[in-house]
């Protein structure tokens, strides 16, 4: 039985990495802000606009532990899934977790072109999205590197990059899961 979980910062690429994968090993894709949004029938902005975060992090928590029931899935976390509550144990109890690492220069890049919408960052300016982020992650690193396993994604900007941090990925999990099937 396979389960894979994908964490790491806001534009890390955990939908790219995870779509890539899936695909690769032939077992479904879950991401958890698609899964959170399809179960309640709103939007992530929605959800932060009319519960709080606090609202929201129950809300994803609760979540969490319904996907991460299910067998043979790969699952990408929001950014901040690992952070609260006890998600990050319950997570390394319930399969393979793997931490998406970039740079905050990367991590900057993907954000100011990428076009979802993302509570936490809505109305900063370049200045203030780079200091967020540098801030962000100095709290967040101690929950990411609990993680089983750490893939630096940071040069991950063509799809023959891609494709080679997949195989990365691969070959590491292939060792993980022989092992665990035994
Ligand atoms: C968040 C990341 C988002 C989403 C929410 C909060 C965070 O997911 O869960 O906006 O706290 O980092 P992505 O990392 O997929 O953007």
């Amino acid at each position: 039985m396979k389960r894979i979980i994908l964490i790491g910062y806001m534009g890390a690429g955990k939908t790219t990495v995870g779509k890539a994968l899936s695909k690769e090993l032939g077992i479904p894709f879950y991401d958890l802000d698609w899964y959170i949004e399809s179960r309640r029938r709103k939007t992530v902005p929605q959800l932060f606009a009319e519960l709080g975060e606090d609202g929201f992090r129950k809300i994803e928590h609760n979540m969490l532990h319904e996907v991460a029931e299910f067998e043979d899935v790969i699952i990408s976390c929001g950014g901040g899934t690992p952070c609260f509550f006890d998600n990050i144990d319950y997570m390394n109890q319930q399969g393979q977790v793997v931490y998406l690492k970039a740079t905050p220069e990367v991590l900057y890049k993907h954000l100011l072109m990428g076009k979802t919408e993302r509570p936490l960052l809505k109305g900063k300016s370049p200045e203030e999205l780079i200091d967020f982020i540098h801030e962000q992650l100095e709290k967040r690193e101690p929950f990411y590197t609990k993680a089983q396993y750490t893939l630096d994604v940071s040069l991950m900007d063509n799809y023959e990059k891609i494709k080679i941090t997949i195989d990365k990925l691969k070959e590491h999990l292939g060792i993980d899961i022989a092992e665990i099937d035994k």
